[in-house]
Parts: C-alpha cells; structure tokens; sequence
C-alpha cells in the first residue's frame, strides 16, 4: 500500500505542504509514502511520436500509488495552473479515446484521491462565496474522467498571515490519514446510500402524514384525490428543502 503526495504550491514549505505533510505522517504503519514537488517537474505536453520521460516518470510515480493525495493552493478562485498543467498533459494516459471522440477511465480507474487547497479569505467568506469550489471541481472533475475514487477534501481558509496550520485541521489531517490508508477497491459507499435514502423517506412520509392530520380539519382529507395531492405536495416541499441543504449547506467549504 502506498500513498503518493502531489504539492502543487508556489511554495515547497508552504500551508498546503505543512497540510500534506500532516496527512502523509499519519498513514498507519506499513502504509508507504512519497511526495513529489511538481514545480520540480518540466511538465510539457504529450507531443505525437515524441518520448516524454517526465510524464512517464509521473505517471509510473501515479501507477505504482494505490492513493492521491493532492494539495494545491487555490489562485484566482481556481486551481493553481501546475495542477491544472499536470492533469491537461497528463491526459492521454487519464484516460482513453473511442472512436467518436468520447473518453472512458484509463489505466488508474479505481485508484482512490484526497484533495487539498486553501485560500486567504476567512471561513465564513468562503462557506458564503465558495472561494475554493473551483479548485475542488476541477480535481474531480478530471479524477472522475479518469475512474478515480473520491475519499475526502480538505479546506484551508484564512491564510493570510497564517504560519502554522489550527489544530483543527491538523486534526482533520490525522483522521484523513488513517482514512486513505485501508485499501478499498471500489467506492463502497452504495449500501449506506440507501440505507440513508430509506431513513430519508421513512422520515420524511412520517412529517408528511403527521402534518396532513390537521389538515383534516380544513379539507375531506378522507378523499382519495385529496389524501394523494396533499400528501404528493407536502412530500415534495420537503424533499426540495433537503435537497437544498444537503446540495448548497452543507457541502460548502469552511
Ligand atoms: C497567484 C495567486 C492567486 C491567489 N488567488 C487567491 C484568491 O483568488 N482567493 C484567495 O482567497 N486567495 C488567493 N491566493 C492566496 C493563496 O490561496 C494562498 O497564498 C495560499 O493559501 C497559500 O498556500 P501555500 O502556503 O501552500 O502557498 C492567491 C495566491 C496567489 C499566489
């Protein structure tokens, strides 16, 4: 099993190397691990016929890894370019060509990725205007592309004059470690999905009904048609409210 650190800062001793260092120093024992620098990298685009033996040390370092482990500051409100770069040249062997130009997963499908990023504006500016969303996006984007599993993300904000990282996140750098270091071969996350969905609607007919009982009171709920619409229109509101929440609250970044 090992772990393969990518930092894609401007800076080498940077936060985002402080935060990679702290997840990578708390693998569990036997999980091996290596970080690689890109802006040590002349990551040049695949050119038709031509050797590149940088992409290829990169990806050979990519193949030989069963976890990604990505941290790259957000620039601009986006993802810092020597990422950017590496995932546009690493294209051709993210994935694979049909004949009509559509793509499927290459050669890394079921690998598993950790993000990273960080930005100077404060917790709450970030949870309101969602500063760092792009960077995240594009990282899972491409990683989606090419078949690779998502195991979590981590948001730095507030850097500005920041030395150190809080406690907090170094915390969460911990509990990441240990996370990424037991092998799992697919996203297995599908039972507790839909043991979720059926406790969603469980509860969710439950409210429905308990509010329809006094409704009795102003309309034949006894009525077939009626019983069915409301509930239908009572079921929906709720649904619509959770699915707000869960899309826009609680995923934002803080
Ligand atoms: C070119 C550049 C663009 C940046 N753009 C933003 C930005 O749009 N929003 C923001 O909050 N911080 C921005 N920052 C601040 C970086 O996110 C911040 O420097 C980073 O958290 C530091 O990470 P590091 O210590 O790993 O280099 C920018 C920094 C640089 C160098």
């Amino acid at each position: 099993m090992k772990v393969l650190g990518i930092l894609a800062s401007h800076q080498e001793h940077g936060l985002n190397a402080q935060m990679l260092d702290e997840v990578l120093k708390n693998v569990d024992e036997g999980v091996e691990t290596e970080t690689i620098y890109l802006e040590n990298y002349q990551i040049t685009p695949h050119k038709y016929h031509e050797k590149n033996p940088v992409l290829d040390e990169l990806s050979e370092k990519l193949m030989s890894s069963d976890v990604w482990v990505f941290a790259a500051p957000t620039y601009w409100r986006e993802l810092s370019g020597v990422l950017k770069n590496f995932f546009d040249c690493m294209r051709p062997k993210f994935v694979y060509f049909k004949e009509n130009g559509d793509t499927i997963p290459g050669k890394f499908k079921d690998k598993h990725y950790l993000s990273i990023t960080s930005c100077y504006v404060s917790p709450l500016e970030n949870f309101v205007t969602g500063v760092t969303d792009e960077s995240f996006k594009t990282i899972d984007r491409v990683m989606s592309a090419a078949g690779v599993i998502k195991t979590g993300e981590i948001v730095l904000p507030g850097t500005f004059g920041m030395k150190e990282i809080p406690e907090a996140k170094k915390r969460l750098a911990v509990k990441y470690g240990h996370k990424i270091s037991h092998k799992k071969r697919k996203d297995d996350s599908t039972l507790k999905r839909y043991i979720q969905l059926f406790f969603m609607i469980a509860i969710m007919a439950l409210i429905t009904m308990g509010i329809q009982v006094p409704l009795q009171n102003i309309m034949p709920i006894d009525n077939f048609w009626i019983n069915y619409i409301s509930f239908t229109v009572i079921f929906f509101v709720l649904l619509a409210c959770i699915l707000h929440f869960v899309t826009f609250v609680k995923h934002r970044r803080r």
